[in-house]
């Protein structure tokens, strides 16, 4: 199987960029390997999971928390994981995101990989090493950056992903163009969402382009000290959005692009304010957020408490052109006038 492996601080990542689940057992050998997925993924890919040891979660973000940590952490012990046995979290987000928090926290630390399963958890969620659970409102505040040992990216299980979440994924994709790539940017204003889903190889690249961007950030500030923040572009309004409304990650960092980019066409000039929206709009993406009075205080409250709050101002990523992002701090006051 073709290997890269990436540096990071304390460890190196095995990437596989061709195989599916049954390849594992070459990855992993003799290893005691317990399998972490969500019951969707579960049951649109039963036969993958023949005869291996399984923890099936519910799915749904509302399923982030502590409880189900504790759930798995029960079912660990009553399995007798030990220190050598390593957990692969096979799923989105939610399932990587819980499955390298409690392989960080059982017994001190046991070794872990994932097998994203969704768009946006094989361009984004999945990498980086950042891992961690919802606490009410308050999304990821708790967690934990420590690196998983491999990830193995297998297109061909999106097959089985609804439409909805296909978008999810472009929001993220489309952030990290909007950020980083104005190459990869004008590439998807050429193509649309159904151009994707029906082209294989075209996605399988796209795939990589955006699992190697965000590797290569990750890298250079694996704890966020600087140029990692960039990757919370449209994340800040984003997130309290998602919060007030249940309204899906991508579709809450669409809404988020677009205040950024209309605030960043204020601060800075930013000319193409216009043409992210148009970007999103082609990728089935919401664009248009109308908020009444006492919603908007809600959405405020929750923002203030956002982690990256530093007293009345919020560290906000605004564009100074397509491929270019920098964190100016802006006020909590001026955010609420622009909402
Ligand atoms: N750790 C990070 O750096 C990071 C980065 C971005 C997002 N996230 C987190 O990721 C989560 C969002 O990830 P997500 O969008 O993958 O959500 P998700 O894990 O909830 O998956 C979305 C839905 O798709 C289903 N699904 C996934 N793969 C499927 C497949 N192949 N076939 C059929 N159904 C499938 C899931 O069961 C779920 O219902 C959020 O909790 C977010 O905070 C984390
Ligand atoms: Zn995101």
């Amino acid at each position: 199987m073709q290997k890269k492996v990436f540096r990071f601080s304390h460890s190196s990542v095995d990437y596989y960029f061709a195989g599916g689940i049954s390849q594992i057992k070459e990855i992993l050998a003799s290893v005691k390997t317990i399998f972490v997925t969500d019951e969707n993924v579960f049951a649109a890919h039963e036969k993958q999971f023949r005869n291996k040891t399984v923890i099936v979660l519910k799915a749904g973000e509302e399923h982030k928390n502590q409880s189900t940590v504790d759930s798995v952490v029960k079912q660990l012990i009553e399995m007798e994981a030990d220190r050598k046995t390593v957990l692969v979290g096979v799923g989105g987000g939610v399932v990587t995101d819980i499955t390298g928090y409690v392989a960080s926290i059982y017994m001190r630390g046991i070794s872990f990989g994932f097998v994203p399963t969704s768009l946006l958890a094989m361009v984004d969620a999945s990498i980086g090493g950042k891992n961690g659970i919802d606490i009410g409102v308050y999304k990821n505040m708790v967690g934990i950056i420590r690196q998983p040992s491999f990830l193995l990216f297998d297109p061909s299980l999106l097959q089985t992903l609804p439409d909805d979440e296909w978008r999810n994924g472009f929001a993220e994709i489309i952030k990290h163009a909007s950020i980083k790539d104005a190459a990869m940017f004008k590439e998807l204003e050429q193509n649309d969402l159904s151009f994707y889903q029906k082209k294989k190889k075209d996605l399988g690249v796209l795939i990589r382009r955006n699992a190697l961007l965000k590797t290569k950030v990750v890298q250079q500030d694996e704890f966020e000290k600087g140029d990692r923040k960039l990757l919370n572009f449209g994340h800040t309004l984003g997130h309290a959005v998602e919060t007030q409304f249940d309204i899906p990650h991508g579709q809450a960092v669409s809404l988020g692009m677009v205040f950024a980019s209309k605030l960043s066409q204020k601060v800075v000039r930013f000319k193409d304010a216009p043409r992210l929206t148009k970007l999103l709009d082609q990728y089935m993406l919401p664009t248009f957020l109308n908020l009444e009075e006492e919603i908007k205080s809600r959405v405020i409250d929750v923002l203030k408490m956002d982690k990256k709050k530093t007293k009345d101002s919020i560290n906000f990523i605004l564009l100074e052109k397509i491929g270019r992002a920098f964190i100016k701090e802006i006020s909590v006051q001026q955010l609420y006038e622009n909402l």
